[in-house]
């Protein structure tokens, strides 16, 4: 995909930082992926021959009901969690294929998760956890970016604190603030909103399609909400393990018309 023309040349720079120019390509392919927990007559398959892409720049968002197995292609696609059968590919990288510890280090420079149960460092205030993989990158922390995330996420007030001082939604914005810290090429995002009252979950998303439309992040998103949604430029429907269906340029009533289809 094609990042817009308007972007200034300091954020070209930027994106070349991020990873090679491999827009030719997308910033994750879903090459056949299957995945089943467990064995013989206890076994889930929550995956289901999956192929699809992702393509730069673009920003998807994941709907099913529940159990459908959203959480687990998402993390099959970041590379936390390992496929039964199938490939990913992370730009021209076949994920499934690095060993550690060069998994781990091409997980931090190019991915972030945000969790929906958040996975902070409990010894650590809010602005270390965020600039935390920055700094396991080995990299320079931008302090101008940082400002910009923690103070449209909402937590500029309370960076000081750590997670026991914080509520479930200030922890959340602080996971996410952390994903989008170091610039990752492809952000995974597992209910971002969910915890969260309606404005600052439109804060939030309004900063997730912004690292879209500015610096050519790819986001890929798993969220129950059709307004959520609607930020998207693609709505991937799951049911039972399988893409069962897609929306571009979603609005929310449309969204939310499918879903209601789908969980009938
Ligand atoms: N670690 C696991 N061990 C065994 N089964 C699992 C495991 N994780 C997920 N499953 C099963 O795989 C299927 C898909 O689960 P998944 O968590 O991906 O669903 P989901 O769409 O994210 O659901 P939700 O909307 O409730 O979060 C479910 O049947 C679930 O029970
Ligand atoms: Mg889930």
């Amino acid at each position: 995909m094609i990042f817009r023309t308007s972007r200034p040349t300091q954020n070209r720079a930027e994106n070349a930082r991020i990873g090679p120019a491999t827009d030719a390509f997308p910033a994750i392919e879903l090459q056949g992926l299957s995945k089943t927990y467990g064995k013989g007559r206890h076994a889930v398959t929550a995956l289901r021959d999956i192929y699809q892409q992702f393509p730069a720049g673009s920003f998807t968002a994941i709907m099913g009901p529940s159990g459908s197995g959203k959480s687990t292609l998402i993390q099959c696609a970041a590379g936390l969690d390992k496929p039964s059968t199938g490939r990913v590919l992370l730009g021209t990288v076949e994920l499934n294929r690095i060993k550690e510890p060069t998994l781990t280090t091409t997980r931090r420079e190019q991915i972030g998760f945000i969790f929906q149960a958040f996975n902070l460092l409990p010894s650590l205030n809010a602005r270390q956890n965020i600039e935390l993989p920055i700094r396991l990158a080995g990299k320079r922390v931008d302090r101008d970016w940082i400002n910009k995330i923690v103070t449209q996420v909402g937590i500029n007030d309370r960076l000081k604190q750590r997670p026991a001082e914080l509520s479930g939604g200030q922890q959340q914005r602080v996971a996410i603030a952390r994903a989008l810290a170091p610039r990752p090429r492809v952000v995974f995002a597992d209910e971002p909103t969910g915890a969260l009252d309606t404005r600052t979950a439109r804060d939030i998303l309004e900063l997730l399609r912004h690292t879209v439309d500015e610096f050519g992040q790819t986001m890929i998103m798993v969220t129950h909400d059709p307004v959520a949604a609607s930020f998207s430029d693609r709505v991937l429907f799951l049911a039972d393990g399988q893409i069962v269906d897609e929306t571009t340029d979603p609005t929310a009533d449309a969204v939310a018309a499918r879903l209601t289809r789908l969980e009938r």
